[in-house]
This record gives structure tokens, C-alpha cells and sequence, in this order.
């Protein structure tokens, strides 16, 4: 899974070679008297258990071993030398000093550069909740090893990387689904198990649907994206763009810039939205308008036009379906179905507006396109009927053809028999 980066860092080209030996001359980075993973690194003499925990890690695949994130000299033979003030050795990091280690490379745009990767972790970082906190002196939020680990760092697109998108979850869940730790900030513990049974949650969890919101679509990771949680409802609108434009022109829109409602959350909640219903209209707007308001009543006045919709749609693909096995040609009728079901589909994003007239449009569509499907099929079975009636005559005069040809031919017999009779008597 971990592709070694060398061999293929040699074979592309001169360019990134000649970067590459730059990069190993300059010796304030370190690159020069960084020993590779051999003997005389005495750092993993002693420590061969961190060595084996690093073994796949990207920065062991770099070259990145110890005394480049704790100090010391890799080259002095004695844990004591090899410590020795003078040599940077700082230990196991403390939280601030970890955030500031990890930006010594990853906020510097010349080593970063070469690999073509964002520098901005760090700042953004600062900017979270989490990074604020934490320089406020809080070490119970999440610095970089919290989320990325700090051994055994992968690629974030590797799927064992512990910031793989269906990893994520589970990563924020080991501090947010710990009930002592989120009681001391009053925040819930059971986002997690809310999440896992929502419509996001299942799609990203069980049908591993990367496209679905995990923790930082809507949060954000590095800087959690507004950081009052409150704004984080904006969000949703980054991936359901028709809803927000639609919602853009409700009544509501106004208001939630005042603050007063809470865009897309207000109706389908955050961690737990649920597959859409029609049904929140009967949950949602008695929420705020009691139920003999004109606000209410809009609602259902909108409810009732999607049900109508619905409704429509669904006795009209009855119907053709009804004629497609009596065998009657619908070609045109499925076409006017399709039409009728794409409108009823845009209804659903569409009623965000909460405009009963932009509304009507479509369900005015619907209903005339179901009539029109029910007039169609209906002509065509009045026509069939015909048909058969107007066969009746022809039967009639068929039959009585028949039975004519029938007693002309015993006439006939009967006459010749007769005439043979005579003959044998004669004879
Ligand atoms: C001769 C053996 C030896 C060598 C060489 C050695 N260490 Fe250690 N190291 C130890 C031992 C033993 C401990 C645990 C006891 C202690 O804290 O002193 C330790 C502890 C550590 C810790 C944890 C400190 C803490 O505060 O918990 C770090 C980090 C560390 N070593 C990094 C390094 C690095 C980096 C190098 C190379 C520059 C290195 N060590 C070289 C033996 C060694
Ligand atoms: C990318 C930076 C990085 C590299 C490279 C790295 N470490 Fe660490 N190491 C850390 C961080 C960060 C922590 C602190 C973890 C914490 O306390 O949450 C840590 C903790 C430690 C500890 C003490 C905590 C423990 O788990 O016992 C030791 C010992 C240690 N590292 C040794 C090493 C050795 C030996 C190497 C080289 C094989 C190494 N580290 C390479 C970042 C690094
Ligand atoms: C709250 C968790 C969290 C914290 C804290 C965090 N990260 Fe990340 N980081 C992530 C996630 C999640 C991704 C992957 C996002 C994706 O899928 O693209 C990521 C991606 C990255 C990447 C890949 C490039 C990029 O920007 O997408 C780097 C490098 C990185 N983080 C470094 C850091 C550093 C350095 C710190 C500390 C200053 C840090 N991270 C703190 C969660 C975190
Ligand atoms: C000595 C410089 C250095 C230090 C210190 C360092 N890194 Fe890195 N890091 C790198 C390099 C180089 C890469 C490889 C980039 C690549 O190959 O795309 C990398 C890659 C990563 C990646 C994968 C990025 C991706 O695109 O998938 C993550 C995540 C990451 N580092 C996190 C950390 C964290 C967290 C720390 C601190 C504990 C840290 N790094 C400390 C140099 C460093
Ligand atoms: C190391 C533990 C830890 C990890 C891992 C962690 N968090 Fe946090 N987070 C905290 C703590 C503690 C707070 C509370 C800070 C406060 O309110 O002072 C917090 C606060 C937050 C808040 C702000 C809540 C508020 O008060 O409004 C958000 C949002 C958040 N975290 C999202 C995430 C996401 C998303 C992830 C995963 C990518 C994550 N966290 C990973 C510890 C963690
Ligand atoms: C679909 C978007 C979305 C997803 C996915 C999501 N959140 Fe949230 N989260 C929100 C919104 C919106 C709020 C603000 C609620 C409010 O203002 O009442 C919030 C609030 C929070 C808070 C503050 C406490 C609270 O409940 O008000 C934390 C902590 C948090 N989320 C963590 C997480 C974690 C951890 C995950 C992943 C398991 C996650 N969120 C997934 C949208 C989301
Ligand atoms: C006033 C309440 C309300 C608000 C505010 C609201 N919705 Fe809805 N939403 C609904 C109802 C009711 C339905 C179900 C309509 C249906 O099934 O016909 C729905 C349906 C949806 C659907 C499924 C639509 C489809 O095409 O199948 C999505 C996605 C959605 N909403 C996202 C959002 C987003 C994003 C926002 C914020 C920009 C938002 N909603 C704001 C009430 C609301
Ligand atoms: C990262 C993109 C993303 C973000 C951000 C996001 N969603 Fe979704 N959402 C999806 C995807 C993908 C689905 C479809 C999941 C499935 O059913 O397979 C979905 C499904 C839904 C549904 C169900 C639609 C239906 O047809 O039944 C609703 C309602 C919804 N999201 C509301 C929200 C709300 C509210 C927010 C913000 C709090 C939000 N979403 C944020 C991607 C996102
Ligand atoms: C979170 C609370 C909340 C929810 C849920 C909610 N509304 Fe509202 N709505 C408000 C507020 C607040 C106003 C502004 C009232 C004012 O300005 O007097 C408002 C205003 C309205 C207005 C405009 C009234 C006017 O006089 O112009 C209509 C219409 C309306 N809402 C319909 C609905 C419908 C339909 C639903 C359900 C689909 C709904 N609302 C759900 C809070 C809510």
C-alpha cells in the first residue's frame, strides 16, 4: 500500500532530481546529516520498537527518522551524547510544541514545495477551535497527532490513514464520544451514534458512499470551518446547491441571516438528518408556527400540492402500465410519464422556496400531464372496444355465408345421391 517513493522519484525526470540533491545539500534543513534507516542511527538501537511502529510511515518512506521531530544526534553513540544539551533534543513533545514541530516542514512553503502539498495546516489550525484552545492552554482538544497519529503517519488518501474519509468518524469520535472528556465542556458524546444512523452516516459508513457528509465536510478539520458552530448549517449548501438556492428565496432566508433561523438545520436537524419526507412538514413548521396560522396552513396548502403531485403520477403509471399488458402501443404515454416524473422529482428541492405560486407551476404539470395520460389511454381502449363492435356484422354476415354454402352443398348432395339412386334402378 505504501509505494516506496524513491525508485520512482529517480525515473521522473531531471527536474525533480536536481531538487532532490538541492534539498539533500541544505543543511538547514537537515537533509545532510540525517542518516537513513541504518546502523549508525543509534536512535534506533535503543528504540527499535518506534522504528518498527514507523516502518510504513510516509515520513519513514521520506527519510524523516527521529531527531527530525524530537532532536538529538543520530551519530553519538550513547543515549547521554546522544542528548547531550547542544543537540536539540526536546523528548516526547508536549501538545503546543507538537503543532509548532509538525509546521517546521509543513508550514515551510521550501520543503513542501517540492511535493506539491499545502503549508497552511498550521495556520489554519490556529484559527479551530481545537488550535485556539490550545494555545489558550488547553491540551485536551486535538493537535495534529491527534487526528494523523505521529509514528505511523500514512498518506490521507491511503484507506488505512487515519483521516480516510471513512475513518474520519471514528477518529473525532475517540475524544467527542468520550463522556467525561465532553461533560467538562458541556457538549454532547453521542454525536457519533447519531451520526451513524442518519442518512449521511449510513451512506458514508455502509455503502461507503465517499460523496456523503462525514464530521469535517461540515466542520471542516484543519481549521474548523466557522469557528462558532452555529454557521456550520451553511454548509450543507456546498453539496445540496439546488436546496440552497430554493431556500435562498423562503422567507426564511432573511431571518436566518439575523440570526433567527438556522437554514437547513431548523427542519432536518445536523447530526441526525434523516432520509426527506414529506412528512416534516407536519413535524417542522409547529415547531415555530402554532398550528392554526397562516404559516402553518402554507405549509400544508404546499403539502397538500405535493401529495396531489404524487398521487397523480402514481395512478397515471398504473394506467399505462394496465394498457402496456393488455398490449396497447404506450410508447407516447411512458415519454409523457418520464416528463410528468422529472417535474415531481424537482418539486421536492423546489418547495425550499416555500412559494406556493413558483410551486403550483409544476404541480399544475403534473396534473395536466396525468390527465392528459388518462384522456390518451382512455381513447385508446374506446378505439379497441370499437373495433370489436364493428366486427360483430362481418361476423354475422360470415357465419350466414357459410351456413348458406353449407345448405346449398347438402342440396346438392342430396340431388346427385338421388339421381344415382335412378340410375341403379333403371340398370
Ligand atoms: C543508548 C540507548 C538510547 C539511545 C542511543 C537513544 N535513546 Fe531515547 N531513550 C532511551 C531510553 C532508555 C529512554 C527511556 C528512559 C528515559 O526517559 O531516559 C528513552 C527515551 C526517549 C524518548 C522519550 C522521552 C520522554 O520524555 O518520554 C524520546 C523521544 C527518545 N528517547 C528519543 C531518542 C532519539 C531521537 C534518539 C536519537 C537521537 C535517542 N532517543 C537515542 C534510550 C536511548
Ligand atoms: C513526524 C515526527 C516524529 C518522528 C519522525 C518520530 N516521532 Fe516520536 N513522537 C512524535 C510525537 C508527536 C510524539 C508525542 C506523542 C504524544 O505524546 O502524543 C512522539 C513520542 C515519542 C516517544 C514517547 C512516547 C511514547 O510513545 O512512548 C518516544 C520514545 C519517541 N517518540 C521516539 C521516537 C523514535 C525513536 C523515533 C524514530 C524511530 C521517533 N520517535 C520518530 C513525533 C515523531
Ligand atoms: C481535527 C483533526 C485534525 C487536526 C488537529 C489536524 N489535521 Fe491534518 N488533516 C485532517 C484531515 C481530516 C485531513 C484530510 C482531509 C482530506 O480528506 O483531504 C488532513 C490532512 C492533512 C494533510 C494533507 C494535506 C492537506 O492539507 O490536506 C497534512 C499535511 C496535514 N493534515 C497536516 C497537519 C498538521 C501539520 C496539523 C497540525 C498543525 C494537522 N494536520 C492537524 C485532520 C486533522
Ligand atoms: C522533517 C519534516 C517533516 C516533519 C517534522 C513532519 N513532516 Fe509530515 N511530511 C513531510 C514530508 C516530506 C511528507 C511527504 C509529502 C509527500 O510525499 O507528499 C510528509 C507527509 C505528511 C502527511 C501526508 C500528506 C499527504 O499528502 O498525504 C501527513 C498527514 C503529515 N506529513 C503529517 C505530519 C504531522 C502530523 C507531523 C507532526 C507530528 C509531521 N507531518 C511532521 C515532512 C515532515
Ligand atoms: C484529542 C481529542 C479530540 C479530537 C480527536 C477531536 N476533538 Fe473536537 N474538540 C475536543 C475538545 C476537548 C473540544 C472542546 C473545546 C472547547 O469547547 O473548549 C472540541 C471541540 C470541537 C468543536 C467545537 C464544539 C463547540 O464547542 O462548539 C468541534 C466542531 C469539533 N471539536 C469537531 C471535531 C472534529 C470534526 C473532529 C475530527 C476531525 C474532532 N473534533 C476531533 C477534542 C477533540
Ligand atoms: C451534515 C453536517 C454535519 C456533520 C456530518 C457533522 N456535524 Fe457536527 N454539527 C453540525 C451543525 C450544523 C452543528 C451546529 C448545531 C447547532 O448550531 O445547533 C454541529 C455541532 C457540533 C458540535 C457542537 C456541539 C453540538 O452538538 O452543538 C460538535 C462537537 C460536533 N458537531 C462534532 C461533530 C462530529 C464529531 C461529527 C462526526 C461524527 C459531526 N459533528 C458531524 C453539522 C454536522
Ligand atoms: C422549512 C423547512 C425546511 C428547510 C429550512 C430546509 N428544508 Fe430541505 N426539505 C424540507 C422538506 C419538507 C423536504 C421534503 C420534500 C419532499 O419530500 O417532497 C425537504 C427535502 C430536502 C432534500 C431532498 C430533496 C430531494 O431532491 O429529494 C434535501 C437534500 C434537502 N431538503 C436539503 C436541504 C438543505 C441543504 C437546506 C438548507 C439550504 C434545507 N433542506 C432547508 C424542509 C426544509
Ligand atoms: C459533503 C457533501 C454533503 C454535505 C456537506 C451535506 N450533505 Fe446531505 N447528502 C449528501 C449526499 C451524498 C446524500 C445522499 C446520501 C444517500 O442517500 O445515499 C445526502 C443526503 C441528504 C438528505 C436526504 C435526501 C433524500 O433524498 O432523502 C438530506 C435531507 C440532507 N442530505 C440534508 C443535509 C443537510 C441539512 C446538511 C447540512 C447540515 C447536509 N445535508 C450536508 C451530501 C452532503
Ligand atoms: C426554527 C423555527 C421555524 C421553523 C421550523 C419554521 N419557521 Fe417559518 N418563520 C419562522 C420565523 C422566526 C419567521 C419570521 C416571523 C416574523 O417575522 O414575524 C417565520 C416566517 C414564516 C413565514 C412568513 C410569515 C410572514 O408574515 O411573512 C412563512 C410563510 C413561514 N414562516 C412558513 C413556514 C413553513 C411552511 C414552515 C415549515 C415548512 C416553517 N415556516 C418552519 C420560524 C420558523
Amino acid at each position: 500500500m505504501n509505494k516506496n517513493r524513491f525508485p520512482s522519484l529517480f525515473q521522473t525526470g531531471p527536474q525533480k532530481i536536481f531538487f532532490f540533491f538541492l534539498l539533500m545539500q541544505c543543511q538547514g534543513l537537515g537533509w545532510a546529516q540525517t542518516p537513513q534507516m541504518s546502523e549508525n542511527n543509534s536512535c534506533l538501537l535503543c528504540h527499535a520498537d518506534m522504528q518498527e511502529d514507523m516502518k510504513g510511515s510516509i515520513h519513514a518512506q521520506q527519510g524523516i527518522f527521529c531527531n527530525r521531530c524530537h532532536g538529538g544526534d543520530p551519530a553519538q553513540p550513547t543515549k547521554e551524547l546522544a542528548k547531550a544539551p547542544g543537540t536539540g533534543y526536546i523528548g516526547s513533545p508536549n501538545k503546543q510544541q507538537i503543532a509548532e514541530m509538525c509546521g517546521t516542514c509543513h508550514a515551510n512553503v521550501e520543503v513542501m514545495n517540492f511535493y506539491g502539498i499545502r503549508t497552511d495546516q498550521l495556520a489554519q489550525y490556529k484559527t479551530s477551535m481545537h488550535g485556539k484552545k490550545l494555545f489558550e492552554g488547553d491540551t485536551n482538544v486535538a493537535v495534529c497527532s491527534d487526528c494523523h497519529g505521529e509514528h505511523d503517519i500514512l498518506p490521507v488518501g491511503d484507506p488505512g490513514s487515519s483521516v480516510y474519509p471513512l475513518n474520519i468518524p471514528k477518529t473525532c469520535n475517540r475524544c467527542h464520544g468520550n463522556e467525561k472528556l465532553m461533560s467538562q465542556y458541556k457538549l454532547p458524546a453521542d454525536i457519533f451514534k447519531t451520526y451513524q444512523h442518519s442518512v449521511h452516516g449510513k451512506a458514508l459508513l455502509e455503502e461507503k458512499d465517499l460523496s456523503a457528509a462525514s464530521c469535517i465536510s461540515c466542520h471542516g478539520y484543519h481549521g474548523a470551518v466557522p469557528p462558532g458552530a452555529r454557521d456550520v448549517g451553511t454548509t450543507c449548501g456546498k453539496c445540496h446547491m439546488n436546496e440552497k438556492k430554493y431556500f435562498l428565496e423562503s422567507v426564511h432566508a432573511g431571518i436566518s441571516a439575523q440570526g433567527k433561523f438556522s437554514e437547513c438545520i431548523s427542519c432536518h436537524g445536523n447530526h441526525g438528518v434523516q432520509p426527506a419526507s414529506k412528512a416534516l412538514y407536519d413535524q417542522a413548521c409547529v415547531r415555530c408556527h402554532s398550528a392554526d396560522t397562516p404559516e402553518a396552513k402554507r405549509g400544508g396548502e404546499i403539502h397538500q400540492m405535493l401529495d396531489e403531485a404524487e398521487e397523480k403520477l402514481r395512478s397515471a403509471t398504473i394506467l399505462v402500465k394496465q394498457a402496456s399488458i393488455e398490449g396497447f402501443f404506450v410508447e407516447p404515454e411512458m415519454a409523457a410519464l418520464e416528463a410528468a416524473k422529472t417535474n415531481v422529482i424537482a418539486m421536492a428541492p423546489l418547495q425550499h422556496t416555500l412559494l406556493p405560486e413558483r410551486i403550483s407551476e409544476l404541480h399544475k404539470k403534473v396534473v395536466s400531464a396525468a390527465a392528459d395520460i388518462a384522456r390518451s389511454i382512455h381513447q385508446k381502449q374506446q378505439f379497441l372496444r370499437w373495433r370489436k363492435l364493428s366486427l360483430i356484422p362481418m361476423w354475422v354476415f360470415i357465419a350466414m355465408m357459410i351456413s348458406t354454402l353449407w345448405i346449398k352443398y347438402r342440396q346438392l348432395h342430396s340431388r346427385s345421391r338421388e339421381k344415382q339412386d335412378e340410375k341403379k334402378k333403371r340398370s
